[in-house]
């Protein structure tokens, strides 16, 4: 028997799940129909898209992205994670401090979350026993008969912060310092607040292709069935956004391609982040949180209305493809400003054959 053809096998799309086709036949928007379900339930979302390779050319953007609830990590817990197109473990030491390191041991190669155990305010391997310190760096090899520890034997480790209830993580890929911050948002901790509401889901789509949607404002009406929210203001600097609209009764404010926060005059505040899995997908958290004089069911109601809204955004999300050259009409000029901004948060990307400017 002779075996398949490879490059055959390549050029042939796989075949289409029962779902798909029946999916396929029955999705109509304009707008898109609204599926809260969908948002949790990957079942139910529609994926036709089925040309070979990568649909968006960005490597993992380089910022502070959450990599856990602070309340999910106990001292001396570890969770085995995979974010940022890598293996890594997030642990909380003894004295409470989150850390997160890369998964496979220096040594031998274990995966520190099977089997390591958080020592004080060490990780020690499960395989040969090795015992990693806060830095990353070997502090201890219980077997060896020289006290001397070789500087190579070190997991990479990332920087962390706890903040808004939740534990954060830099990536970048040059390991460089972290060149913006995390703030506070006050709503959280105010008594006169409701207690958060978290919504946690997967799409597959890269972090700025998400944020994109921002300053995409003809989507609304097509996708949403609304209109875009009129814009007063809109404000950059560095790696710093803010568009105020609605007469100052909507803000929004980002922070790098992992960080939203909007607020909606006395209706709700809320933190929207997504954290790269790899170069195709997000974990995306919604963190909300609402005035108690609303009613302590309010929270759950905001949380409810943008997830019915997102879930008609996801299955254009998870089909497109990135146009580096789109065809734009003046009025979408915005989207080549936000696609320039958003190059300063990548190591070794090649923006050549990007359009720079409105072409005819
Ligand atoms: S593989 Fe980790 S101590 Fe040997
Ligand atoms: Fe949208």
């Amino acid at each position: 028997m002779t075996s398949p053809d490879v490059t055959d096998l390549l050029k042939s799309p796989p075949p289409r799940t029962a779902r798909e086709a029946a999916t396929a036949e029955t999705l109509v928007g304009l707008p898109m129909p609204r599926d809260p379900e969908l948002v949790t339930d990957a079942s139910r979302r529609l994926k036709v898209t089925r040309q070979r390779g990568r649909r968006f050319p960005f490597p993992v953007p380089n910022g502070w992205f959450i990599v856990a609830q602070a309340d999910d990590l106990a001292p001396g817990e570890t969770r085995a994670l995979y974010l940022f197109a890598k293996d890594l473990v997030l642990y909380r030491t003894a004295s409470g401090e989150p850390r997160l390191v890369d998964a496979h041991c220096p040594h031998l190669g274990a995966h520190l979350g099977v089997g390591g155990k958080v020592e004080g305010e060490c990780l020690r391997c499960p395989f040969h026993g090795w015992s990693f310190g806060p830095d990353g760096q070997c502090v201890d090899i219980p077997y060896s008969d020289s006290d001397h520890i070789p500087s190579k034997a070190h997991a990479r480790s990332y920087p962390t912060i706890e903040r808004n209830k939740m534990i954060w993580a830099w990536h970048h890929a040059e390991e460089a310092e972290p060149f913006y911050d995390v703030p506070e948002v006050e709503e959280f901790s105010d008594p006169e607040w409701t207690d958060i509401d978290c919504r946690e889901f997967e799409i597959a789509i890269a972090c700025q292709e998400m944020a994109e949607n921002n300053v995409d404002f003809a989507h609304f009406r097509y996708v949403h069935g609304t209109d875009a929210i009129p814009e007063d203001e809109f404000y950059v600097d560095g790696t710093y956004k803010r568009t105020i609209g609605n007469d100052g009764n909507f803000v929004r404010e980002g922070y790098g391609l992992g960080l939203g926060v909007l607020r909606i005059k006395g209706w709700v505040t809320f933190l929207s982040s997504t954290t790269p899995i790899d170069e195709e997908n997000v974990l995306v958290r919604w963190v909300f949180t609402a005035p108690k004089a609303n009613g302590e069911q309010s929270v759950k109601e905001a949380a409810d209305a943008f997830c019915g809204g997102v879930s008609q955004d996801i299955p254009i999300w998870e089909n497109k493809i990135y146009r580096p050259r789109p065809v734009l009409t003046k009025s979408e000029k915005d989207i080549l400003e936000h696609r320039r901004w958003s190059r300063q948060f990548y190591s070794g990307y090649d923006p050549a054959g990007e359009a720079e400017v409105m072409e005819d």
